[in-house]
């Protein structure tokens, strides 16, 4: 089922659990998640980045594959341009058929954050697509932008924001960053700062920079209120270690045989954070009536 991210998270929210959005790049990346979805029972996000959608993931073609592959199952399959900056970014995603956009205009200043996501709020929602956005700024676990309370997201702030833009969730800064954190380092995040955050608001909240969060900070991170975690680095990692151990095990592998393998594994990566996040199994169906919410 194509659909937007906004019944997916309200269902999270309504059931506390997380709704994993994963960052993909090619059509392996696109099936192992919605074969994960499929046998755990769960919804799934697909990302794409702009910097993704211009140097591989091109969205006219990413995206007609996703909905083809989205209405053949039975669970809500989302797909959302991650990190969308500028207009053109969220247009032409919009165009190409995305069911979800992200404005992250987290680098503007209160004001021109709520311009920017008021404008792309009243263009999507006119389609039926969902509008996340980011208060606080959410930066890069290598320049250590996670350790930086100045970034955290203000809970008075985010109150205004919310009810002033009209965005479906919103992507809260509370001590996580994107990519790879120095060697042993596990983030500390604010949970004081997340529960406060979540008696304040009701539209679901986003934790970016999932990769290296370590399961524990996940798993509370989730009962404390968030219900989309963004997952981009520890996946791409997990599949370049897989390809690398299969060519290593079996140099002669023929080349779909090996795709085959990558899915396989990354299908396992996906669906073990389903269960620790609590989405798996949230979706019951029976393949001839269509899917049911539990
Ligand atoms: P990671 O690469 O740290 O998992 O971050 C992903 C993300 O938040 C994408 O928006």
């Amino acid at each position: 089922m194509y659909t937007s991210m906004k019944d997916m998270l309200l269902h999270a929210r309504d059931h506390q659990y997380a709704v994993m959005a994963v960052n993909v790049v090619n059509m392996e990346q696109v099936k192992a998640c919605i074969e994960s979805a499929v046998e755990e029972h769960s919804a799934v996000i697909l990302n794409i980045s702009p910097r993704q959608m211009i140097a591989h993931a091109y969205p006219q073609i990413m995206a007609p594959m996703v909905k083809h592959m989205a209405e053949q199952v039975c669970v809500p399959i989302a797909l959302n341009i991650d990190h969308g900056v500028n207009m053109e970014d969220i247009t032409q995603a919009i165009r190409c058929g995305y069911s979800s956009v992200m404005i992250d205009a987290s680098s503007y200043d209160f004001e021109e954050n709520i311009r920017r996501v008021s404008a792309v709020a009243s263009l999507a929602h006119a389609k039926g697509i969902s509008v996340e956005a980011e208060l606080g700024h959410v930066g890069t676990a290598a320049d250590g932008d996670g350790l930086n309370t100045d970034y955290y997201t203000d809970v008075a702030q985010a109150k205004e924001f919310v009810w002033r833009t009209g965005c479906d969730c919103l992507a809260v800064a509370i001590g996580t960053a994107h990519g790879s954190y120095p060697k042993n380092r596990i983030p500390r995040l604010d949970f004081d700062r997340l529960k406060e955050l979540k008696s304040a608001l009701t539209v679901p909240l986003v934790l970016h920079g999932g990769s290296g969060a370590g399961a524990e900070n996940i798993s509370k991170a989730v009962a404390c209120g968030i219900n989309k975690i963004n997952v981009c680095t520890d996946l791409m990692n997990h599949a370049k270690e897989s390809l690398l151990r299969t060519l290593k095990e079996d140099p002669d592998i023929q080349y779909m045989e090996l795709n085959e393998a990558l899915e396989e594994s990354m299908k396992g990566f996906i669906k073990s954070y389903m269960r620790l996040i609590g989405s798996s199994g949230q979706y019951s169906f029976d393949a001839h009536t269509g899917p049911e919410l539990d």
